[in-house]
């Protein structure tokens, strides 16, 4: 039995964030180190990107990296770069078969000239696509990207750009690094976990939240539908009364 033939294909999301949680547990549960998790998430990441495109999601940002996790110890963060560069490697003639952008939000500053060099590479190959939109987040940061965003305006002010009172929100969302991509309407955290572990604070606002025990390397298709179903079967009243939405 699948899903699928329950979701409203009028009612989609046009972007949906997923914080990728889980990896090291899930190989733990097998007596695996957590590199072979982080491995083997891969898979869902394909699977996920997949139905995303073909139900026609516009904008699907993965959180594979955030700069918190620059704290892990040397060995499991070389692997996760190593795995980063070959899976873009491996998986760029697919983007470009499926007409998938790909896009990074995050710090790529940290990241060494070679593995930068290979994501501007594919960015710059897949950038002609107009299908889906898939953005890494890699050493990515809310707090880093508002930050990053409040310096950029207080140049603009300082250089008589820009005046104080004229700024509102969306000068403060068009100088974001994710800029031009529109705020998630859904947000799905696995493995369990309920915290948003300084991912896209200003852009979830008015996100709607899923959190699944799922740890990631075993999160599928099918729970990406459940997902998208309970996301329609919410009510958003932004504010408002029930009564005003009809
Ligand atoms: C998510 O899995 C992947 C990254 C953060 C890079 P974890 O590595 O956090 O796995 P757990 O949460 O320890 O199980
Ligand atoms: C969040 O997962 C970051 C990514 C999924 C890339 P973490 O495992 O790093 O988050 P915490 O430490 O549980 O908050
Ligand atoms: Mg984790």
């Amino acid at each position: 039995m699948t899903n699928i033939n329950i979701i409203d294909r009028n009612k989609l999301p046009q972007h949906v964030a997923v914080i990728m949680d889980g990896n090291g547990r899930w190989a733990q549960k097998q007596g695996k180190d957590r590199i072979y998790g982080h491995e083997y998430g891969v898979n869902s990441v394909r699977e996920v990107a997949r139905a995303a495109a073909e139900l026609g999601i516009k904008y699907l940002t993965l959180y594979a990296f955030s700069k918190e996790n620059w704290k892990r110890p040397s060995d499991e963060i070389n692997a996760l770069m190593s795995l980063l560069v070959n899976t873009i490697k491996n998986e760029i003639s697919i983007l470009i078969e499926n007409n998938i952008r790909l896009l990074v939000i995050g710090d790529m500053s940290d990241l060494t000239d070679d593995c930068r060099n290979e994501i501007n590479k594919s960015i710059s190959q897949t950038s002609a696509n107009n299908g889906m939109s898939l953005i890494l987040a890699l050493s990515y940061s809310a707090h880093w990207e508002i930050i990053d965003a409040v310096k950029k305006i207080a140049r603009l002010v300082k250089d008589n750009k820009l005046n104080i009172e004229d700024i509102n929100e969306n000068v403060l969302t068009e100088n974001l690094n994710s800029k031009g991509i529109p705020f998630p309407e859904l947000l799905i955290r696995t493995s369990g976990e309920k915290r948003i572990s300084n991912f896209l604070l200003w852009q979830i606002a008015y996100t709607e939240l899923y959190f699944t025990d799922k740890l990631w390397p075993e999160f599928s298709k099918e729970d990406f539908y459940k997902a998208i179903i309970e996301y329609q079967n919410r009510e958003r009243r932004f504010g408002m009364l029930s009564e005003q939405l009809k």
